[in-house]
């Protein structure tokens, strides 16, 4: 019998990206994975394709190109699913890794989640049991597949844990792991504050409020944009706010913007995180954003009326708000005259990305070689709970 190697080493891990926000995830997986000697292959769905959406972030993160690109481009749920799923089913044959990656929980997820489950590929979920209890989210019904179809588990907070327990999941397939996305926030926080960004857009500092929109449910039905839009211009008449448009979003803004909100195409990661650390305020319905503003310290209010990532709120400075516009304002004058302190969550300290690589490197048998234990127990990965 041959002995399981040390660490990673000898492991080849696919790894899925798509869309914005899971380029900012893989970047520490795929680095601690190779620093623990294990072979990675980047996959690239092409769900986000302009390179404000997608190469942007190769540059800024120091990505590696992908090894792969299924180029799926947009279409409806089934359709881009599909092609995902199309593409990528014969490549991950003819790769025949020891285990597949997924992060978040984009349609790219659901789609190479079920395929290589499929394939009896093992697939890890990195941000598993995030809920938000609002199944109207395409997001929500991503999570709850990827999840289900999933060998390992990877939660960014204690209540995603309590979530897949709850719903069954085999206590030694999930693992606190911290958060991804504040670790590769850490290591960029610093290449971003010398970004000129806030110059060139003639905000200081502590003088601007920062605005994202994307959710189907806030910016496909005309008279919920209208009332954001609204709310925006009153919030705007004490503090000027900054709002770089998601390609969703910019069709339906066109004559309809409000004195004081400047808008701008999607921003660079690093003129994203520049743009959040300087903000008075955040006004978002971005998953991520609400994280990192409260890696940042920053307060933000969700312009939902759920949150998957509850930790946010309890533990840092998010508020979740709703879509009524009358409550919008309320609560971001209030911001403005006596803002929350800043706190955050303590697993989310840089050092997910090791984490999950550890778990990998133990946890995922080899091709033909017998796994040294096959899993870990959810304690493994979490100082937090062991
Ligand atoms: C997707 C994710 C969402 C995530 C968001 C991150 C799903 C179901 N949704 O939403 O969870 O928060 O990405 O930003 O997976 N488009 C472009 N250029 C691009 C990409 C998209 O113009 O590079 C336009 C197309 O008109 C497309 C629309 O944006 O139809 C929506 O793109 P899509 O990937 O389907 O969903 P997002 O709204 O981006
Ligand atoms: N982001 C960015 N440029 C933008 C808006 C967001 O770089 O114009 C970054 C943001 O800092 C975060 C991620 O994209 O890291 C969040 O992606 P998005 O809001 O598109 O998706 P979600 O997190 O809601 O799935």
């Amino acid at each position: 019998m041959t002995t399981p190697a040390a660490g990673a080493a000898g492991l080849h891990a696919v790894v899925v990206a798509g869309a914005r926000p899971n380029f900012i995830k893989v970047k520490p997986i795929l680095d601690a994975l190779e620093a623990d000697g294990a072979r990675t292959s980047l996959v690239h769905t092409g769900q986000h394709y302009d390179d404000a959406m997608s190469g942007v972030f190769f540059g800024d993160l120091g990505l590696r190109p992908p090894d792969h690109h299924l180029e799926a481009g947009s279409g409806s749920h089934a359709v881009q699913t599909a092609a995902v799923m199309t593409a990528f089913e014969p490549l991950l044959r003819r790769l025949a890794p020891d285990v597949v990656v997924v992060v978040g929980d984009v349609n790219s997820t659901l789609a190479c989640a079920l395929v290589a489950a499929k394939e009896n590929v093992p697939v890890a979920h990195v941000e598993a049991g995030l809920r938000s209890g609002d199944r109207t989210m395409p997001e929500e019904i991503n999570r709850i597949v990827t999840d289900r179809l999933s060998d390992l588990l990877f939660a960014s907070s204690p209540d995603g844990v309590d979530h897949l327990l709850a719903e069954g999941a085999a206590a030694e397939s999930v693992h606190l792991a911290g958060n991804v996305m504040v670790d590769t926030l850490l290591a960029c926080r610093e290449r971003a504050r010398r970004r000129p960004v806030l110059a060139e857009l003639g905000v200081r500092p502590g003088g601007y409020g920062l605005v994202t929109l994307h959710r189907p449910s806030n910016v496909d039905d005309p008279a919920v944009l209208d009332g954001l839009l609204a709310a925006l211009g009153e919030i705007a008449r004490r503090c000027p706010l900054v709002f770089p448009v998601h390609p969703r979003t910019a069709g339906s803004l066109a004559g309809r913007l409000p004195d004081g909100v400047r808008t701008l195409g999607p921003v660079g990661y690093l003129d994203c995180v520049a743009l959040q650390t300087g903000a008075r305020l955040v006004l978002t319905d971005s998953g991520g954003i609400q994280e990192e503003s409260t890696a940042l310290g920053v307060p933000c209010l969700t312009l939902r009326e759920t949150t998957e990532r509850p930790l946010t709120v309890t533990e840092g400075t998010n508020r979740v708000v709703g879509c009524s516009p009358a409550a919008i304002v309320a609560a971001a004058l209030e911001i403005l005259d006596r803002p929350p302190p800043p706190r955050c969550p303590t697993l989310w300290d840089g050092h997910a990305g090791e984490r999950i690589s550890a778990v990998l490197g133990r946890a995922v048998p080899r091709r033909g070689v017998p796994a040294a234990r096959s899993t870990t127990g959810c304690d493994t990965a979490s100082p937090v709970r062991s």
